[in-house]
């Protein structure tokens, strides 16, 4: 057998019965794809269940308002997926009177859609002979064929695409998705089980028991430390003052705590600059120590406190505040879209920090 008859046979009769895998549309087959981006089946799943049955097509998807989808996708984390989503929602309506395309050529114009997703779209749905390149197809090539060129360069990226689309085998939706379940279930990252892997009589990677030094990636991820004070600042009414960030972040259109960012850590309390001439600082009382949380994304370390303070001053959203502060009431606070690590805050120590003000 082939190397793509093998994954051909080993994925019939071993892949995960998965909703979006029962009777693939291109809407259907777009959203999972999307959300298993960086995400594992087992965390994407109930995220696919919520957004399918919350936008049965895409014209649904088009028309919600943006806030209500960032909940939605709230814990999946990078937040400009949910974004690029919706926009692309509104171009397929816009452009093809909402019928999600399902050819490679249609879906490759579309703005918000990128090489692997038209790839996994058209052979998944139109049984296109484009082979999907992701994380997992790296891992399959380069360990089976002993392949050092690093993946996070021009000359990688072209070399597994090109061998990628030299070894695709029809019916190419059972070839595309094998070698990413491949990967996802048997090549993994660590814990590889080669003894039950379809492809080990020809893994060059197995015979040299060199796997796991493959994919090669030229670049360490280098890891930034940031310093992070929000400020919970709640008034005699119990309304809270919550910040909704602009455009040009990971964050954009989540609501946060006002907030101070230090280029070093130490202990003093500065007040975030914005509402330095707006809200009366020295009308203001912390109530307690801050509750602190660390939290890691791909490139940054975030050393964050969450400072309660009470302020006599009625809190407004008058001229003063710029239009990205919004005064909420304390028990709303959990219906806004909010970071991953707000979340946590609000979920573990709110309550808690809400009784130490009243
Ligand atoms: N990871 C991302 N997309 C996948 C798919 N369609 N099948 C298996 N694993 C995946």
């Amino acid at each position: 057998m082939s190397f793509g008859e093998k994954i051909i046979a080993w994925y019939t009769s071993n892949k995960r019965e998965l909703p979006w895998r029962e009777n693939p549309q291109p809407y259907s087959t777009w959203l999972s794809e999307i959300i298993l981006q960086q995400t594992r089946v087992a965390q994407g799943l109930p995220y696919y269940t919520k957004f399918i049955t919350a936008y049965p097509t895409v014209e649904e998807l088009a028309r919600a308002p943006i806030d209500e989808v960032l909940k939605l996708w709230q814990g999946l984390g990078y937040y400009s997926r949910a974004r690029n989503m919706h926009i692309t929602a509104q171009e397929v309506v816009k452009k093809h009177a909402g019928i999600f395309p399902s050819s490679y050529h249609q879906l490759i114009q579309l703005k918000g859609i990128g090489e692997y997703t038209a790839a996994a779209i058209a052979s998944i749905c139109n049984q296109e002979k484009v082979a999907v390149v992701d994380g997992n197809v790296y891992r399959v090539l380069s360990r089976h064929f002993s392949i050092s060129t690093p993946i996070d360069t021009t000359a990688g990226k072209r070399l597994f695409k090109e061998l990628a689309n030299s070894l695709i085998l029809s019916p190419t939706a059972q070839y595309n998705q094998g070698i990413m379940e491949l990967g996802a279930l048997i090549c993994t990252p660590k814990k590889a089980q080669c003894t039950i892997c379809p492809l080990h009589h020809s893994c060059e990677g197995y015979h040299n028991n060199s796997h796991y030094a493959f994919p090669v990636k030229s670049k360490k991820n280098k890891v930034r430390e940031r310093y992070l004070d929000y400020f919970v600042i709640v008034d005699n009414n119990k309304s809270i003052l919550l910040h909704k960030r602009q455009s040009g972040d990971i964050w954009e259109g989540l609501y946060e705590f006002p907030l101070k960012e230090k280029l070093l850590p130490n202990d003093s309390i500065e007040w975030p600059d914005e509402l330095k001439n707006t809200l009366v600082e020295n009308d203001f009382r912390i109530l307690a120590d801050p509750v602190t949380a660390v939290h890691l994304l791909s490139h940054q370390k975030l050393i964050v406190r969450f400072i309660p303070v009470h302020i006599h001053q009625t809190l407004t959203a008058d001229a003063s505040l710029s239009f990205s502060y919004k005064v909420v009431a304390h028990n709303e606070v959990a219906s806004f879209p909010v970071p991953q690590l707000v979340h946590n805050f609000l979920d573990k120590h709110f309550e808690n920090l809400l009784s130490l003000y009243f």
